[in-house]
C-alpha cells in the first residue's frame, strides 16, 4: 500500500466525519462531540430533571424540583403547613443575647418580647388530635431532657449533663411558645423542628398533663357556646369567641 493511498483513505474519513455533522434539519446541531462542553445543562427552578437529554435520561431524579430550600421567612401556600394563620413570621423578636448565644435568626431584637409573650393565647383548642400530636413531638423532642411527665428528669437530665428545672411548664402559654421558639439556656431553639402549629401542638399536650381538659374530636364542628356547654368553663385555655371548625 502505497503512502498516497493511505492519505486518500484518511482523507475520505475525514470528509465524511465533516460532511455527516450537516443534517436536514435545519434546528438541529447536527453530530457534535462531547456536548456537554458547549452547554452546560442549566439548573432552572421546577424543571423536571428526569429528561437531562433528548438521548439521555436519569429517571431516578425524574419529578424532583430543582429548588429546594426557600428563602428564609417564606409562607407556604400548600401542603399540611399551608394555614395561614400558623405560617405568618413570629411576631416576637428574640433578646439580644439569644441572637449570640443560640444563634437565632433575626437582624432584629427586642429585650422586652418574652415578658410581653405571656399574653399570648393559644390560638389551637385542646382537641384531641391536636394534643394526641402535641404527645407524640413531646416524646421525639421534649422527653429525653424534661421527662415523661415534665419533671425534669429524662435520661439527660439523669445523666446530669442538662437539667431543666422541674417547673418549667408553669410559665405562661406565649413565653413557652418564645422558649421553644428561640431556646432558653441550655435549651436550643426548635423552631426548625417544629413549625408554628406544631409547637402549640406540644403546649396542648403540656396543658394536659397537667389536668387542662381534653376536647373530644367530634365537638369540632360545633358552635362555641355549645361546646362551653358541654365541657364547661373548667379548661386552662382560653376558648375564643369563634367557631371551633378548622381547628
Ligand atoms: C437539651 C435538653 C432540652 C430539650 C431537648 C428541651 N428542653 Fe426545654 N428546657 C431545657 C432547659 C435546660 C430549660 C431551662 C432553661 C432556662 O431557664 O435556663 C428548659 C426550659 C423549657 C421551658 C421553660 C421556658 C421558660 O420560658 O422558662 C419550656 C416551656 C420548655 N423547656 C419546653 C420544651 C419543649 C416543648 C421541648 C421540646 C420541643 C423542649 N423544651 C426540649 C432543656 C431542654
Amino acid at each position: 500500500m502505497n503512502i498516497n493511498y493511505i492519505h486518500k483513505i484518511v482523507a475520505g474519513i475525514a470528509l465524511t466525519v465533516v460532511f455527516s455533522s450537516c443534517v436536514k434539519n435545519e434546528n438541529s446541531f447536527g453530530y457534535e462531540y462531547m456536548p456537554d462542553m458547549y452547554r452546560s445543562p442549566a439548573q432552572e427552578a421546577y424543571v423536571d430533571y428526569g429528561e437531562v437529554r433528548s438521548w439521555k435520561s436519569n429517571d431516578s431524579i425524574k419529578n424532583t424540583q430543582s429548588a429546594k430550600l426557600p428563602p428564609m421567612g417564606t409562607i407556604p401556600f400548600q401542603g399540611v403547613n399551608a394555614d395561614p394563620a400558623y405560617s405568618m413570621p413570629y411576631k416576637r423578636l428574640p433578646s439580644k443575647a439569644m441572637i449570640v448565644s443560640h444563634s437565632a435568626m433575626s437582624l432584629e431584637y427586642s429585650d422586652e418580647d418574652y415578658d410581653a409573650s405571656a399574653l399570648d393565647v393559644n390560638p389551637m383548642r385542646m382537641f384531641e388530635s391536636n394534643v394526641e400530636h402535641g404527645k407524640q413531638l413531646y416524646t421525639t423532642f421534649c422527653d429525653h431532657c424534661h421527662g415523661e411527665k415534665g419533671a425534669g428528669d429524662g435520661i439527660i437530665a439523669e445523666k446530669g449533663l442538662i437539667v431543666p428545672p422541674s417547673n418549667a411548664f408553669t410559665k405562661a402559654e406565649g413565653q413557652m411558645f418564645y422558649s421553644i421558639t428561640y431556646g432558653k439556656g441550655d435549651m436550643g431553639s426548635h423552631a426548625s423542628q417544629l413549625n408554628q402549629k406544631e409547637r402549640w401542638q406540644v403546649i396542648s399536650y403540656i396543658k394536659s398533663m397537667s389536668g387542662g381538659v381534653v376536647i373530644p374530636d367530634a365537638l369540632k364542628t360545633l358552635e362555641m357556646e355549645k361546646v362551653t356547654d358541654i365541657i364547661g368553663t373548667g379548661s386552662t385555655v382560653e376558648l375564643l369567641p369563634e367557631t371551633l371548625a378548622g381547628h
